[in-house]
């Protein structure tokens, strides 16, 4: 079972629901293109709304698995790493869903499949299909490297990206954090570990008392960690949209949900989603 994160999990299932109810829209006109969603961090169906209690709601699996109208996926993949999670999943949508027939999930490291993913894809058989790519993580889960194999693909992804909950965390305030955080990172945003201690840094003007430069770190991190990773995405991607910022009760920043594709419409309708979500 998943944990509630609070109003932002389901801001965050709105918007991602509203974005595949357009896209369907628009792919319902394209009936020779298969689609296929793919959810790197499946959960096991079903999202615990408080600690101490039974309430349960349902996942996005489940609510993707129920879009029918105006066009259904064709493919189904979940991963979810968590046997235990990835076998209720496995027993949740074979209950619920009976009549959808390509559906599976695997147990196994979200990294690994999206490799496997890209590389289906990437077969001259599978090449018209089309498909949404849903990374859902708490934290730094999702390396640089297997998000690269996604270059070059019909796919339009969605990813949370935990700016706050996690990148913040490892930018020690003053002075500089140890060089593996900086290499975590580094994998994370697929830069170089300088890079990050340029970007997230300043040099304190005045010595400190053994004449020594002391390093601090820049205002809003959580927001330029968001800046950097659409400028990374971009690389991947020709478009990115501008993100939901997810903050938590206490008015800080948690993470950012950012949509990115090969298709100029496809940012549009995702941007005016999530201006419309935080206006
Ligand atoms: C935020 S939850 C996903 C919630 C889900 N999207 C839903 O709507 O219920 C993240 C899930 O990712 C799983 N997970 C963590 N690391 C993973 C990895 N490397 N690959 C796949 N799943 C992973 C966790 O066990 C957890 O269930």
């Amino acid at each position: 079972m998943n944990s509630f994160g609070g109003k932002w999990t389901e801001e965050k299932i709105e918007v991602f629901i509203k974005y595949i109810k357009a896209y369907m829209h628009i792919l319902k006109k394209y009936p020779q293109w298969p689609l296929l969603y793919f959810d790197g961090f499946a959960g096991s169906g079903e999202i615990q709304t408080k600690d101490d209690d039974l309430d349960l709601m349902e996942g996005v699996a489940a609510r993707v698995l129920s879009l029918e109208d105006p066009r259904a996926f064709d493919v189904f993949y979940f991963v979810e790493m968590d046997t235990a999670k990835a076998t209720k999943l496995n027993t949740f949508i074979k209950d619920k869903f009976p009549a959808v027939k390509q559906k599976f999930v695997s147990a196994a490291d979200c990294n690994e499949k999206l490799i496997g993913l890209a590389n289906w894809l990437r077969r001259p058989e599978n090449k018209h299909y089309r498909g949404v790519v849903f990374i859902d993580p708490f934290g730094m889960q999702v390396k640089w490297d297997s998000l690269r194999e996604l270059q070059g693909l019909h796919i339009d992804l969605w990813i949370l990206v935990p700016t706050g909950a996690a990148v913040n965390r490892l930018l020690k305030r003053k002075g500089l954090s140890p060089e593996n955080w900086f290499s975590s990172l580094g994998d994370f945003f697929g830069v170089e570990p300088d890079q990050i201690k340029e970007r997230f840094y300043k040099v304190n003007p005045q010595m400190n008392l053994f004449g020594q430069t002391e390093h601090l770190k820049i205002d809003k991190a959580a927001e330029e960690a968001a800046k950097l990773y659409k400028e990374r995405l971009n690389t991947i991607f020709k478009f990115v949209s501008n993100p939901l910022e997810m903050r938590n009760s206490r008015n800080a920043i948690i993470f950012h949900f950012f949509m990115a594709s090969n298709v100029q419409v496809a940012m549009k309708i995702a941007n005016d989603i999530v201006k419309n979500q935080t206006a």
